[in-house]
């Protein structure tokens, strides 16, 4: 049966791969983009998939969600705020997230899959850095969410996000934890974006990366072999 995927923040980078590889996979997914702006509706009529304006991430009620998530059986939410101000920084990747989460659960939609970013959970990995109140939010959106065990969640964090080219492949996930203080001070925490999208692709695909945290970064191991190994 062909999987119906809602992702919020569609317009974004990881997003747009994201939609583009789950249209190429028409007998196994049917992507839906949500996106909040008219304009952007021409850029989903030539990937050739369905969009929606249905969600404001910032104003819409967990009810209001909720009803235009019905009939979902996955939904991918990538948006983010890049870092405009403390207000939408919290009501997009914090409060927007977690909304969306409440949303998945009330539905009971089989998969909910977060963007979040690498080593949230370790406030010594960004206190002292600029990024601060971006990663309290992500961090709290991770805890609230990855806390209920009603929701099906998979939180992928990816590093610094690159339009580089997919390689297919990942550092091992398990291994990146050790790794990251290191390649922070070295400056090699990244990834591509379309390598986060294909490791989406893999997580919907696979149900073992239900209630993981996927940490990615580049490295030597191909994806769907990564998650498998989680
Ligand atoms: N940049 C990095 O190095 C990095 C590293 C780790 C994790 N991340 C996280 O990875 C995720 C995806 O990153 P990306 O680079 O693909 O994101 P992106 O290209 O910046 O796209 C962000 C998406 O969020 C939407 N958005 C922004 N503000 C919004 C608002 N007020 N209301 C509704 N939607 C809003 C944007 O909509 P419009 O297109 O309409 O503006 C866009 O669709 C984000 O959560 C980001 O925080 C980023």
């Amino acid at each position: 049966m062909v999987s119906k995927v809602a992702i919020i923040g569609a317009n974004g980078g990881v997003a747009t791969h994201l939609i583009k590889r789950l249209a190429k996979l028409s007998n196994e997914f049917e992507p839906v983009a949500f996106i909040r702006n008219e304009s952007q509706i021409a850029k989903f009529q030539d990937i050739g998939v369905k969009y929606s304006l249905d969600i404001d991430i910032t104003n819409s009620t967990v009810e209001e969600i909720s009803k235009s998530l019905i009939g979902f059986d996955s939904v991918v939410f990538s948006a983010g705020a890049g870092g405009k101000g403390l207000d939408l920084t919290f009501s997009v990747d914090l409060d927007g997230a977690i909304k969306v989460s409440e949303a998945v659960k009330l539905n009971k939609i089989k998969r909910f899959i977060l963007v979040s970013a690498i080593k949230s959970q370790d406030r010594s990995f960004w206190w002292d850095t600029k990024l601060r109140s971006y990663y309290i939010a992500k961090k709290y959106a991770d805890e609230i969410i990855s806390n209920d065990k009603e929701i099906p969640w998979t939180i992928v964090q990816p590093g610094h996000l690159l339009n580089e080219e997919s390689t297919g492949k990942i550092y091992d996930p398990r291994k990146v934890d050790e790794l990251a203080i290191k390649a922070q001070k070295d400056g090699k925490l990244n990834i591509s974006r379309d390598d986060v999208a294909l490791t989406i692709v893999e997580s919907l695909k696979n149900d073992k990366t239900i209630h993981q945290f996927i940490p990615l970064i580049e490295g030597d191991i191909p994806i769907k072999e990564a998650l498998n190994q989680l």
